[in-house]
């Protein structure tokens, strides 16, 4: 069964195959017919709906408290119990048509006190929730980040020369097309850098005689069209803006903004609706064509719901700039001593870690800021970045949340990977074949093929990052995939 094999972490989308399979009008005809309790049937419904309510924050904690990792096996257990169970009847019922001689061997009674068992396990599993400081529904709680500002923090940049005369290209040409403003979309990973090269762009001299304003908007997670109108309002005006009403708002943002060339910079965008995204636009046609929004988004889609002009694809720094961001936080060069030459050799095997993701350069570096001991250098080498603190090590709460985000077919989808070897090259139909056998693709209700759905699953999973196109391919083709380090790293620890 799937579900054995890739764990827990895609407990959640797990529970929605057995909803399905509970409501599936066969399964309530053939237990009804046989006169097992309805009320247990929904007596494990429900329980399984608050396993799932607090599954979001357990499989956050689980990371960094043991007692919820043991917590979640136990309930892992049970709920594959469930499922063996359901499935047993389901299928052989189903598939065989004997449902009178499959029900003399195994009777109503038995499968009744299995089932009442299994709810009973399940809810002694759940007594505990509070204890464990599990809280349900805990979407509210994903605001893992502080909000970015258009101020560099001072830190030395390091490889983004390239990235930044492209950006300033794109942003000084007039390319607008008709009446709507151009956007240019970064897209990359979590912590690869994009809301640092935004900063820069916004922050170079040769634009400030380009635009006659510009403004500075961290969006995050959900799009608040009335909260980003009215900084963006309060931007232009330079004055707090007093508007509650969309109505009242656009027209004075549209007003400010006509005849104006401007840059706004949207930062950290998730939106994929594209409804919302045109009422957000909106007040922004009236500009001059010259004007122009830069915005930073980790989701391939957004990015094309969004874009005017082109996508840009931010890459990974190469191994010697990471290495530079390591050292630079790990403030090696400025404190010689005599270990140098031994941490700097254990440091460029950390930074080999890191992949190219700046932000785990210097989180990595910056846990072992002014640190000598080799131990310490060693520790970090040999640990598995998703067991060091949240706290200490940022990179973790970063990537976790675009695992938050996924929805949860392509949890387990993702978190399956986690078979692969570390650095392994995949092709797109070699995947889906094995998500198919291993029955972890959604029946469409569309009437698309099952390969369909994988294709498309597939695609979804590249456009966030999860995978990426493979460049040091043996085959040196650009149908193989890799996964970075980190998100590998990330899969297993979930799976
Ligand atoms: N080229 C670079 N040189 C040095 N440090 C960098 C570089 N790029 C990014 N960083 C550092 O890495 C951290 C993460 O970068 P940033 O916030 O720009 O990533 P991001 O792609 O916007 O991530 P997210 O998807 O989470 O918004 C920042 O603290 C930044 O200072
Ligand atoms: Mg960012």
């Amino acid at each position: 069964m799937a579900a054995a094999v890739v764990g827990g972490a895609f407990l959640s989308a797990f529970l929605d195959v057995l909803f399905d399979r509970l409501a599936s009008p066969e399964f309530v005809d053939l237990i009804l017919g046989k006169k097992l309790s309805k009320k247990l049937l929904q007596k494990l419904e429900t329980t399984l709906r608050v396993v799932g309510a607090v599954l979001d924050d357990a499989e956050k904690k689980q990371i960094t408290n043991t007692n919820v990792k043991h917590w979640l096996n136990d309930l892992k257990d049970a709920v594959y119990e469930a499922d063996d169970l359901l499935d047993h009847v389901f299928t052989k019922a189903a598939t065989q048509n004997k449902v009178r001689n499959f029900f003399s061997r195994f009777s109503n009674r038995k499968i009744g006190s299995k089932l009442e068992d299994i709810v009973v396990t399940l809810e002694s599993h759940l007594k505990l929730k509070e204890s464990l400081d599990l809280k349900e529904s805990a979407v509210e709680n994903v605001s893992w980040k502080a909000p970015s500002t258009s101020l560099e923090d001072g830190s030395h940049i390091y490889g983004r020369e390239k990235d930044m005369e492209a950006i300033i290209k794109l942003l000084s040409e007039d390319n607008s097309h008709g009446s709507e403003v151009s956007v240019v979309p970064i897209v990359g990973m979590g912590g690869v850098g994009k809301t640092t090269l935004a900063q820069l762009v916004y922050n170079d001299e040769n634009l400030e005689e380009i635009f006659d304003f510009k403004a500075w908007v961290c969006v995050s997670q959900e799009l608040d069209i009335l909260k980003v109108t009215k900084t963006i309002t309060e931007a232009v005006t330079g004055k707090p803006c007093k508007l509650n009403d969309l109505n009242l708002l656009h027209p004075e943002l549209m007003d400010k903004l006509k005849d104006k060339e401007f840059l706004i910079v949207l930062d950290d965008v998730w939106t994929e609706n594209y409804v919302n995204w045109r009422l957000l636009k909106k007040p922004f046609n009236r500009g001059i064509r010259r004007s122009k929004i830069l915005l930073t988004t980790r989701s391939e889609k957004t990015a094309s719901i969004v874009q005017t002009v082109h996508i840009y694809h931010l890459n990974q720094l190469s191994n010697e700039d990471c290495w530079s961001v390591f050292a630079n936080h790990a403030c090696l060069s400025s404190e010689s001593n005599g270990n140098t030459t031994t941490l700097e050799k254990i440091g460029k095997e950390i930074v080999k870690k890191c992949n190219g993701l700046p932000l785990a350069a210097q989180s990595l570096g910056g846990m072992l800021r002014r640190k000598h001991d080799i131990v310490d250098w060693n520790n970090i080498l040999n640990s598995d970045i998703w067991e060091l603190s949240e706290s200490e090590c940022e990179v973790i709460p970063a990537l976790r949340l675009s695992y938050h985000y996924l929805p949860p077919h392509l949890k387990r989808c993702f978190v399956y990977c986690s078979l692969y070897p570390q650095d392994y090259e995949f092709e797109k139909y070699e995947l889906i074949l094995l998500w198919m056998a291993e029955d972890l693709l959604k029946k469409s209700s569309k009437g698309r093929t099952l390969e369909e759905v994988g294709h498309e699953y597939f695609d979804d999973l590249v456009s966030r990052s999860f995978f990426q196109r493979s460049n040091t391919s043996r085959w040196s083709h650009p149908k193989f995939f890799v996964m970075h380090d980190l998100m590998h790293d990330l899969a297993t620890s979930l799976g």
